[in-house]
């Protein structure tokens, strides 16, 4: 999040800098709107005319300085039929209108009013999600700007509506989502050599600020709990592997926990068994599981969602070394099976079987969700607009989806079966850990189910959406953030009071 740009609100009278309205097909405009708009006389149907810009969802008319108004912009956005818009829909146009404020204005007004009249609350602050989650950039190592893209200072966007006083109270839960995102954005975005297992704990642990017990297991504790196949991949790095366990206790006291696992491989550089050179640095983001769930626990806190909640992270770096682990080896988890290493560039499935078996036997959760940028093979499959899903129990593979199309964070199912099985089996130990080139991400998903037991559990490959997904009208940043709004969701609508 850019911290220069603050966030306000008005009364539909105050405008100041970039006007952004919004009108329906054929020119529909709500009635403060009109009011705002009447000193412009006919130039908004003869600038429409002449661009055949007619409202249609998504549309945008770009006026500079509009006579009759003291102001440097006037931009009109189309909402289309209203009565088609979803929630979601309100949050990609309070993006659009966002992306049409000039980066170099010091100020805008955006209505938050369609031709129906002002807008609901709720309504209200999906727009200042889409606003936030557009606004934001991640130009943190930049020291210059390109001439004629330099920023100024200090920006303020505000929201002209008609009870600012209400629309605060419904923004608590929408800041505490639009946080989670941004900071799951920063941590895929950060470069290995500034985010390595040390750094993403200590960043991880700054959310006991906001009432969460952190807790940083470090090797000699890991060791201690044999967690060997976790160790076996960060034993190439001179970074020490960690892994974090969050716990966010809003529900009532003794309920079994919701648990969310995140992979924290903050470079993989495939070890041993190297990858190639080309697009290698895209390899910091193998993080981007668990940075959502840190993004998602900042969610659930900041909302003091009623829930009882353990986010827990396996973070290591994946390096050749004298001391990396070798294709061949042997290594024993901490549930007692045995794993053989065929290829060590599959190191984010060891590092889940050993987080995903210590978080279901110590906390005992009601279901556990992974989070992994796990497989190309995802990509192969499903392309970058779907999240893979692999799931033991319908119901919460129903609302994962449920939530997946209401917040446009999308998953679609693919199989688990036993018959997968016989594709990991290994000679010389109880699995190996890759299975060939048929159903890479399937294999995958079966592998980590071999240390979930009988709780019921979605793993979600994320490796198409979690970074270098194409942009959006809410996400221009290279690192998505994705999974953070989805899995707040699943919570919100299932799993609280
Ligand atoms: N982190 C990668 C998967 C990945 C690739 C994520 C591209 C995002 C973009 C993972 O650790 C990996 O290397 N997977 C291998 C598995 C194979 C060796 C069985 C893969 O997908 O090639
Ligand atoms: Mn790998
Ligand atoms: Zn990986």
């Amino acid at each position: 999040m850019p911290d220069h740009i603050k966030f306000g609100f008005t009364p539909f009278t105050q405008l100041q800098g970039v006007l952004v309205v919004f009108c329906a097909e054929n020119l529909k405009f709500g009635p403060a709107t009109q009011k705002a708009l009447a000193p412009t006389g006919d130039l908004i149907r003869r600038a429409a005319a002449a661009d055949r810009f007619t409202g249609k969802d998504g549309s945008t008319l770009d006026l500079v300085a509009p006579s009759g108004l003291r102001l440097p912009r006037l931009i009109v956005i189309g909402t289309g039929k209203e009565s088609e818009l979803k929630p979601r829909d309100f949050v990609r146009l309070g993006g659009i209108a966002m992306g049409k404020v000039p980066t170099a204005a010091p100020d805008a007004t955006i209505f938050a009013e369609f031709a129906s009249g002002p807008l609901k609350a709720d309504r209200v602050a999906d727009l200042v999600l889409g606003t936030r989650l557009r606004a934001y950039i991640f130009d943190r190592y930049k020291t210059k700007h390109k001439e004629g893209e330099e920023r100024p200072k200090k920006v303020s966007v505000n929201f002209a509506c008609a009870n600012p006083g209400a629309v605060e109270k419904s923004l608590l839960g929408v800041t505490a989502v639009a946080d989670g995102v941004v900071l799951a954005r920063d941590l895929v975005n950060e470069p290995a050599n500034v985010l390595y297992p040390a750094e993403f704990a200590r960043r991880a642990s700054s959310l006991a600020k906001l009432g969460i017990v952190v807790e940083t297991l470090d090797a000699a504790a890991m060791k201690k709990l044999g967690m060997g196949a976790l160790l076996g991949v960060g034993q190439g790095s001179v970074h020490e592997s960690k892994l974090v366990i969050m716990r966010w206790n809003g529900g009532k006291r003794g309920v079994n926990p919701v648990a969310f696992i995140g992979k924290g491989v903050c470079f993989d550089s495939g070890g041993i068994s190297i990858k190639p050179a080309q697009g290698m640095e895209d390899m910091k983001g193998d993080m981007a599981g668990a940075a959502c769930v840190v993004g998602l626990m900042h969610a659930l806190a900041a909302r003091k969602a009623k829930v009882n909640a353990v986010g827990a992270i396996g973070l290591v770096e994946n390096m050749p070394d004298g001391k990396a682990q070798r294709p061949g080896d042997i290594v024993k988890t901490m549930s007692g099976q045995t794993i053989e290493i065929i290829n060590t560039d599959a190191e984010g499935r060891l590092v889940l079987a050993d987080v995903v078996h210590y978080v279901n036997t110590k906390f005992k959760p009601k279901l556990i969700v992974d989070l992994a940028t796990l497989t190309g093979a995802i990509m192969v499959a499903l392309g970058q607009e779907h999240a893979g899903l692999f799931c033991n129990d319908d119901q919460l593979s129903e609302r994962l989806i449920k939530a997946g199309i209401e917040t446009g964070e999308k998953v679609w199912r693919m199989p688990l079966a036993p018959e997968y099985d016989k594709l990991i089996d290994s000679k010389f130990a109880d699995m190996k850990n890759t299975g060939g080139r048929f159903g890479g991400s399937i294999t995958a998903a079966q592998f980590i189910g071999r240390f979930v037991g009988k709780t019921p559990w979605a793993h979600l490959d994320i490796a198409g959406t979690g970074f270098s997904s194409p942009a959006t009208d809410i996400n221009k940043s290279w690192g998505s953030g994705w999974g953070v709004r989805l899995l707040d969701r699943l919570v919100a609508e299932n799993y609280e009071g």
